[in-house]
């Protein structure tokens, strides 16, 4: 009797967490896929693919499209009925899909992008980017991975920095969008796009 009900839980729990699993997948499929990729990489370089982001970034950004503190036409109505433990299987889910390179037009903007990420711009104050994102541009729990990010999904949310249009914690990043110039912003999204 008790052996039996010992099995009826164990196997109560896998439904669920099968149950559970399943429904991100489906979400992702009828949802998120039409702009994000099935598995994170975006269809159009102006949506930003999600494969390899960081996880608590992403919650932090779900939420605060939803309360309305990083304004989004386009990402208001996606989240308006995710809970928290959705927002945490989501966020799971692409960090966990490998991140792409992808190709630039012109190679000879790359040294360019990568001086101003490793170095910033002493002459006009830029920080180096990579003194926040990592040597490598993955960032950290808590500041999105850059690299392998579409180079216009970058540039546009260097402007909306900029702009001020972005406007969640824009403190930090409004101070060094303000200073690049547009070439400089051209080349170090490129430099980001095709890194690894
Ligand atoms: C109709 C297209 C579309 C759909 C569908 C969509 N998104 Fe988005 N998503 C966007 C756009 C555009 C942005 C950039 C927002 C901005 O800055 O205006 C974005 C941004 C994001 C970001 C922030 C990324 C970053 O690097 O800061 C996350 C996380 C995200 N979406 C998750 C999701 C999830 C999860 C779903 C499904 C529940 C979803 N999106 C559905 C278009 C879409
Ligand atoms: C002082 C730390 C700091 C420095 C230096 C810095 N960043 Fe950031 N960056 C941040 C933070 C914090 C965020 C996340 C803001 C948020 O949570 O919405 C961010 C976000 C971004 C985003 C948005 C990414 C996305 O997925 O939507 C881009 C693009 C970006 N930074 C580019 C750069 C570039 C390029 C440089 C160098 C020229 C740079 N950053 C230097 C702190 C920094």
């Amino acid at each position: 009797m008790r052996k039996t009900s010992l099995v009826l839980a164990v196997l109560g729990i896998t439904v669920h967490l099968e149950a559970a699993a399943m429904s991100v997948e489906e979400r992702v499929a009828s949802q998120c896929a039409t702009c994000h990729g099935e598995k994170g990489q975006s269809v159009s370089p102006l949506f930003p693919s999600l494969a390899g982001q960081n996880r608590e970034y992403m919650v932090k950004q779900l939420n605060d499209f939803k309360a309305g503190k990083r304004k989004s036409e386009t990402m208001s109505p996606q989240v308006a009925d995710l809970g928290q433990e959705e927002m945490a299987a989501l966020a799971a889910y692409f960090s966990a899909q490998p991140a792409k390179q992808h190709r630039v037009s012109d190679e000879e903007i790359i040294p360019v992008g990568r001086y101003i990420y490793r170095k910033g711009n002493s002459w006009s104050g830029v920080p180096a980017c990579a003194d926040c994102h990592g040597a490598d541009g993955h960032g950290t729990a808590v500041l999105p991975r850059l690299a392998g990010q579409s180079s216009r999904y970058l540039l546009m949310q260097l402007k909306e920095f900029n702009q001020r249009t972005r406007t969640n914690d824009n403190q930090a990043m409004h101070m060094v969008a303000s200073r690049l110039t547009e070439f400089e912003a051209k080349a170090v999204a490129d430099y980001l796009s095709q890194m690894p």
